[in-house]
């Protein structure tokens, strides 16, 4: 048991049931895009920077395409081939070798992606033709425009439906604990409940309800195949990602959501609050909607550091606490927290960049 400076033993320390899983502590690492996916499939590097971080009561992976058009972002890893499963089979048994717990984050970019960056015959796809504005990376032009979206139809509609379902699927074969959808942060999932990207006027559009169906086919498809104790998701009410932000009725949606996501027994909702880097944070009254309505666990994160997340565990505001930027400069975060050890800063320069440099060349403490 960890004990604080007051002599109190701490929460955060504690071993937690999720679904079917026992983790080790409360600390979980936020799901982080690195881009060292060279081809889209999990490689030996990113294996050892998995590995490095196993530490974590649980590990949420990189944002992860179930679909050849979802590889919005350079070197972002997929798994919707054989290759991939087999890469990201390295990476599980490397974690669980060492004791760790880690899900894989599903994550279609949708309309926040370039062709340059998508294989041969995938497209830009959103749930309108509307574009991102500003400008997105690519590695053979650079800095390029969004490109404005080919508006799903509605069979392209269903055939995503499938790939995520399918991907969830192949995650479990690949040996993951489970999935989180990714439902935030602007890509396809929000942009389907968000009206600012999302002007159907089909099954898919225009209601509450009916912005909600593409998540919730989704969530009870692979809820079927895979076990709702296997899935978790991730939502940003209020963020203001790739041109998202809040609607009218943003609470009571939400909260609605929530209730339909606990209706259907996943394990856990991920509430992003990106406040401290500048973005709007989660209204009080959204946080408080979900937080009655699902009857899972509650992962919090944003701007967290080990004195906050123990406050907050014991207030009661969740059960989980997501460490994003810290992960990616301390590999040994949670036994520097434990021991109270200073922590390495981060290079944002090398958040994205190809190669071990930024990525696993950060030291442990001796
Ligand atoms: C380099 C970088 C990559 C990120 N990639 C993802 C991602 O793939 N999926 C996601 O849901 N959030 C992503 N985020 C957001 C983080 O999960 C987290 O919410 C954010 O860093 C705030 O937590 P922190 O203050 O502990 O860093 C990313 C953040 C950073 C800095």
């Amino acid at each position: 048991m960890i004990f604080s400076e007051q002599g109190d033993p701490m929460k955060v320390f504690e071993s937690l049931k999720l679904g079917r899983i026992e983790l080790k502590n409360r600390i979980v690492m936020a799901p982080l895009t690195r881009s060292r996916a060279i081809g889209n499939v999990p490689n030996d590097l990113m294996v050892e920077y998995y590995s490095q971080r196993a530490d974590a009561g649980l590990l949420i992976t990189e944002g992860t395409s179930p679909s050849p058009n979802g590889l919005g972002y350079a070197r972002i890893p997929g798994i919707f081939n054989s290759e991939q499963v087999a890469g990201w089979k390295k990476v599980t048994q490397a974690v669980h070798a060492k004791g760790g717990r880690i899900f894989l984050q599903m994550m279609h970019c949708g309309r926040v992606g370039h062709p340059a960056n998508l294989p041969t015959g995938a497209q830009v796809l959103g749930p309108s033709a509307i574009a991102v504005s500003g400008k997105i990376w690519t590695d053979s032009q650079g800095e390029q425009p969004y490109p404005t979206p080919m508006a799903m139809t509605d069979a392209q509609v269903k055939s995503t439906i499938q790939e995520y379902i399918r991907g969830c699927e192949l995650a479990i074969e690949a040996g993951f604990d489970g999935v989180e959808l990714h439902a935030a942060n602007g890509y396809l999932m929000e942009q389907f409940l968000n009206p600012k990207a999302n002007q159907r006027t089909d099954q898919y559009g225009g209601s509450a309800e009916n912005r909600m169906r593409f998540v919730l086919e989704i969530a009870q498809g692979a809820a079927e195949k895979i076990g709702a104790d296997r899935l978790g998701i991730r939502v940003s009410p209020y963020g203001a990602n790739c041109d998202m932000g809040a609607f009218d009725g943003v609470d009571a949606f939400y909260g609605e959501l929530a209730k339909k996501l606990s209706n259907t027994g996943l394990a856990y909702m991920h509430v992003v609050d990106h406040s401290a880097m500048g973005a709007p944070a989660p209204s009080s009254e959204v946080k408080r909607q979900i937080r009655e309505n699902f009857k899972g666990i509650y992962l919090l994160s944003g701007g967290y550091t080990v004195e906050k997340a123990e406050r907050d565990l014991i207030e009661g505001k969740g059960e989980l606490v997501a460490f994003g930027k810290d992960f990616i400069s301390n590999p040994d975060l949670v036994e520097r927290l434990k021991r109270n050890l200073p922590l390495n800063p981060w290079d944002g320069s090398t958040f994205y960049t190809p190669g071990p440099k930024g990525y696993t060349d950060y030291p442990a403490h001796k």
